[in-house]
């Protein structure tokens, strides 16, 4: 099963729910069963690092945040099974990566995921304070751990 976060910059909120989610697979012992990985709509920012406060954030909870930048496309989308949108433009931008609609039934909002939060978006937290990083680790952390029930309930499948 092969897990693509997206965002806008994949710097800030997708790095953090792939290496959320890459945790959270390597504590049930599932690492060879679930692949994780991130991309960006934008290309502004290919290549580097995730952001360091979205690292310093998720190093106060023993989540390492390793990563390179890439900007999604076609190739990507066809490679991974579930490839879950940060918020509603970030939904509708990489619907529109794929015209034909190939991969538009992989694609889904994180937050539909989300069990203890009733958000609609993943809030971008580039612009914003020390709370907007908080915010999208709290995020992370439960739609991930339900991802992870959902995949083994067998809820979500290879596609
Ligand atoms: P992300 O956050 O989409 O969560 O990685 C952003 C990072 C960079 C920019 C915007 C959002 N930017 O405008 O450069």
């Amino acid at each position: 099963m092969r897990l693509l976060f997206v965002c806008l910059g994949n710097i800030c909120r997708s790095p953090a729910g792939e290496n959320v989610m890459r945790q959270l697979v390597e504590k049930a012992g599932l690492e060879s069963e679930i692949a994780c990985n991130s991309a960006g709509t934008a290309g502004w920012h290919v290549g580097k690092s995730p952001d360091a406060r979205m690292t310093a954030c998720l190093a106060r909870r023993s989540i390492a945040n390793p990563g390179s930048a890439a900007k999604l496309s076609l190739e990507m989308m066809a490679s991974h099974d579930l490839i879950l949108a940060m918020d509603q433009q970030n939904y509708e931008d990489i619907l529109a990566r794929d015209p034909e609609g190939l991969y538009h039934d992989r694609v889904r909002k994180f937050t539909d995921f989300c069990t203890e939060h009733d958000h609609q978006d993943v809030p971008d937290p580039y612009y914003g304070g020390s709370d907007g990083f908080e915010e999208v680790a709290d995020l992370m952390l439960d739609g991930c751990t339900e991802i992870l029930r959902q995949i083994q309930a067998g809820e979500l499948k290879k596609r």
